[in-house]
């Protein structure tokens, strides 16, 4: 890497905000934002354990158009979803037990980057240097949130489906060039 790229100096040069009620919209929501990505996108998803970070990477994938199947990899770190058509690829990274950014450069995202969409749970502060763009997207639980996860189960968390339909506030904010004339909606 040549030279860092300024992260938390520089201002978003947009932000939107989706509200959700269940995972379905969630998904559905992120679905719409999958349709108009592109190969070189990179993604950083914020949220506390069991926010929907997952579940928003599932119709990020779905509206892609990639290989479905996805879920969390935490124990993995990286998985490619193909696409199923001509669109990118999905790189779906769970940095969520990296501690640097030196050990995420072990896993060449930078390889990957130019021909996929790269989407990184618990990125923030470790892979803003792969692009001079990103959308940082955070998930917040606004009721609910802020009681301790229950140790021990962040690996093992790949299915939720005994959670309750719950609202989520999804904030998404852009960054870079690659954003400046490219809203949402
Ligand atoms: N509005 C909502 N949006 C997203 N998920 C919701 C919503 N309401 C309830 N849920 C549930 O919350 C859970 C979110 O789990 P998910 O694995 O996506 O979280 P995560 O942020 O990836 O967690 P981790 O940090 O462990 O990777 C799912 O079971 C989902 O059904
Ligand atoms: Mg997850």
């Amino acid at each position: 890497m040549s030279e860092a790229v300024s992260t938390g100096a520089s201002a978003p040069v947009w932000e939107e905000e989706i509200r959700t009620t269940d995972a379905l919209q969630t998904q559905a929501a992120a679905e719409r934002l999958g349709r108009r990505l592109a190969a070189g996108d990179l993604l950083l998803l914020t949220g506390e354990l069991g926010a929907g970070k997952t579940t928003f990477t599932q119709g990020l994938g779905r509206g892609l158009g990639v290989r479905p199947g996805i879920i969390s990899p935490t124990f993995v770190l990286v998985r490619i979803h193909p696409s199923l058509g001509q669109g990118p690829d999905l790189v779906h990274v769970d940095a969520y037990r990296l501690g640097s950014s030196g050990e995420i450069d072990d896993i060449d995202l930078e390889n990957t980057m130019d021909t996929s969409v790269t989407v990184v749970e618990w990125g923030r502060g470790l892979v803003e240097h792969l692009s001079d763009s990103r959308l940082d997207i955070t998930i917040i639980r606004p009721t609910g949130g802020g009681s301790a996860p229950v140790q021990g189960t962040a690996g093992l968390s790949f299915d939720y489906d005994d959670d309750p339909d719950e609202e989520r506030v999804i904030r998404i904010a852009a960054y870079g060039p690659r954003w400046k004339d490219t809203r949402l909606s």
